[in-house]
């Protein structure tokens, strides 16, 4: 059973994950039968960040499931004049239906949630994207039919998107294997809870130092960009420290012969993947994009529609 919020993977069960999946399918096979799911409900969104995919998703999902969405950017309302967090969550509950937030902290999403009396939907903060991975983990399934037994393998920064594909794995029986340079290796808690999670449903999760280690056999290749939202001052040092680490053709063909390439986007050719595996025939980077928005409308239904 969903709690009343979305702030990681690791709070969800396997089976709500599964509930969440087969309503995405019927909302992209069927969106016309979800025209009403929250007449009348309104989602605010406040961004502390930039946004293409979230942002129009989000406002998009709402629209097309009878409600409405208001964007706030954090620098506009007086959350980014410093009014506590506390405050803005018990006022926007007045006021709306659920909450969507993009952060730096992870903790002020958890606390907007702690403080709100309406759904919070963590969609990306410094630690953890968990739209971005269940979307993936969806277009997966698309892509494979099934999802037990298969390798998805992470190759880059060991980031806020690494972290909620490492959640997702052992939810969807998938196993995980992340590789990074030294230095830039996932949260110690994050690897902790995982290899938890993980043990308990019998996936795997590896994190290692070799790129090829980590996609041998891989059903999945995934990246992201080696300077997130907030590293920007690092983007030159990254760029060195990553030397080496772009993802190509050649890597690619050490995964398996139907193996897919995988990216949240905005991507960077030339740094963290090569052109010709980001344009290429394997590349399903759109299909991510676009099933943002019908899991998205399975949260919110789900967490929305309650009341
Ligand atoms: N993947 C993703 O979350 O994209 P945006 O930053 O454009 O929302
Ligand atoms: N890791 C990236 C993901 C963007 C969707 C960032 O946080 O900027």
């Amino acid at each position: 059973m969903f709690q009343k919020d979305l702030i990681s993977i690791h709070d969800l069960a396997a089976p709500d994950v599964t509930a969440l999946f087969t309503l995405a399918a019927g909302m992209k096979a069927r969106p016309r039968d979800f025209r009403a799911t929250l007449s009348g409900k309104i989602l605010a969104m406040i961004f502390e960040k930039s946004s293409t995919r979230t942002r129009v998703s989000f406002e998009a999902g709402m629209t097309q499931l009878g409600g409405a969405a208001q964007f706030l950017s954090a620098r506009d309302i007086q959350l980014g004049r410093g009014e506590p967090v506390s405050d803005t969550a018990r006022v926007l509950s007045r006021y709306v239906d659920g909450i969507m937030a993009r952060t730096f902290a992870h903790q002020t999403v958890l606390d907007l949630a702690a403080y709100a009396t309406i759904p919070v939907v963590n969609g990306l903060t410094d630690l953890l994207h968990p739209c971005q991975g269940l979307a993936d983990y969806f277009t997966m399934s698309e892509k494979f039919g099934s999802l037990k037994g298969l390798k998805l393998a992470y190759v880059g920064d060991g980031n806020n998107v690494a972290h909620s594909l490492m959640y997702g794995g052992p939810k969807c029986g998938v196993d995980v294997a992340v590789a990074t340079p030294a230095g830039y290796e996932p949260d110690a808690t994050v690897i902790a809870n995982a290899r938890a999670d993980a043990a308990a449903a019998g996936t795997t999760l590896l994190v290692t130092h070799s790129r090829e280690e980590a996609v041998a056999g891989a059903h999945v290749v995934y990246t992201d960009v080696w300077a997130s939202m907030g590293q920007e001052a690092e983007q030159q040092k990254r760029v060195r420290d990553f030397a080496g680490w772009t993802v190509t053709d050649d890597l690619l063909a050490l995964a398996d012969k139907r193996a897919v390439f995988m990216h949240c986007l905005p991507a960077h050719r030339g740094e963290e993947v090569s052109a010709s595996v980001c344009d290429g025939p394997r590349s399903v980077i759109y299909d991510e994009a676009e099933n943002r928005l019908h899991v998205q409308k399975a949260i919110l239904a789900t967490l929305m529609g309650r009341s």
